[in-house]
């Protein structure tokens, strides 16, 4: 039997996705992202889901781009479907309801750079490296690079990094926003431990309703953007969440949510 290019664990509804093609640094083919599409399908229908957190098999490469062995030989056309169907994946992970969070744990490369900027934010091990050598190879960004990159760290940085190809280590990554937090590799499945546990504790209709207000806000003009978090506000006060939130504040207890 074969086996799977994406590892998924549950952990009371924090999902742990593994994509597990170590020996190729977990490049992206054209399996590795049609089986990613296919859990993401999976994972867009479950109402208990609280968070996914994704990253790459082994110890040196959170995902080294997409796969250059396979894009070799592609035809303007075959090219053009490879960088959609990536897109599309990739937007599938970026529009999941719940906080979606990247470990890199090492080699942060071209469409892998592109992956974890889909995601909510990132968290890197202090031996990530991290760049967009897509002209080193004669190409430009396909998974969304050149569009995600500048919204992250600004247009001048995105520029530099993308024209130039040249790599940056974990600190100048966390210097510039394009992560959170670095740590020793050896930390960060303790930091997903106390990430799940943090979510887990937090109402979850709030914690989906936080997510798309920043989300779609992001695409409207200020006072639409703020209309909308009043929208999402006075819907949480429809639930229970709000009820047990507050009322365990009240009463000096945890909430039971
Ligand atoms: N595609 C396919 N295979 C890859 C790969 C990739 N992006 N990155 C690494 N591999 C493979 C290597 O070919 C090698 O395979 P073999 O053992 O069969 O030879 C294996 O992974 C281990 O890699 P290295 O021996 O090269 O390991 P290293 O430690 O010497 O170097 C590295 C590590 C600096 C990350 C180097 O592998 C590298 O430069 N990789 C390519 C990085 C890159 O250019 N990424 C961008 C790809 S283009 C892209 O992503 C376009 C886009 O936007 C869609």
């Amino acid at each position: 039997m074969s086996e799977k290019l994406i590892d998924v664990v549950d952990n009371a509804g924090v999902v742990r996705l593994t994509i597990n093609r170590p020996k190729a640094l977990n490049a992206l083919n054209s399996a590795v992202l049609t089986e990613l599409e296919s859990v993401l399908t999976d994972l867009e229908q479950r109402s208990n889901l609280r968070a996914v957190l994704i990253t790459g098999a082994g110890e040196k490469a959170f995902v080294a781009g997409a796969d250059i062995t396979e894009m070799r030989e592609k035809t303007p056309e075959e090219a053009r479907a490879f960088a959609t169907q990536a897109l599309r994946t990739i937007k599938r992970l970026e529009t999941l309801p719940v906080p979606v969070v990247a470990l890199v744990n090492g080699f942060c490369l071209g469409g892998g750079c592109e992956l974890a900027l889909a995601c909510d934010w990132a968290v890197a091990s202090d031996n990530a490296i991290f760049g967009q050598p897509e002209v080193l190879l004669g190409v430009i960004p396909g998974f969304g690079g050149t569009q995600r990159l500048p919204r992250r760290v600004g247009p001048a940085m995105a520029i530099d990094l993308v024209t130039t190809g040249r790599k940056i280590d974990a600190q100048e990554a966390l210097r510039i926003g394009l992560v959170n937090r670095v740590m020793p590799q050896a930390e960060l499945d303790a930091y997903a431990e106390e990430l799940t546990k943090q979510l887990v504790g937090n109402g979850p209709q709030a914690v989906r309703a936080s997510k798309l207000a920043v989300h779609d806000g992001m695409d409207q003009d200020l006072d639409s953007a703020l209309a909308l978090e009043t929208a999402l506000f006075a819907f949480c006060f429809a639930g229970e969440e709000q009820k047990e939130g507050m009322s365990a504040f009240v009463e000096k207890r945890k909430p039971n949510f």
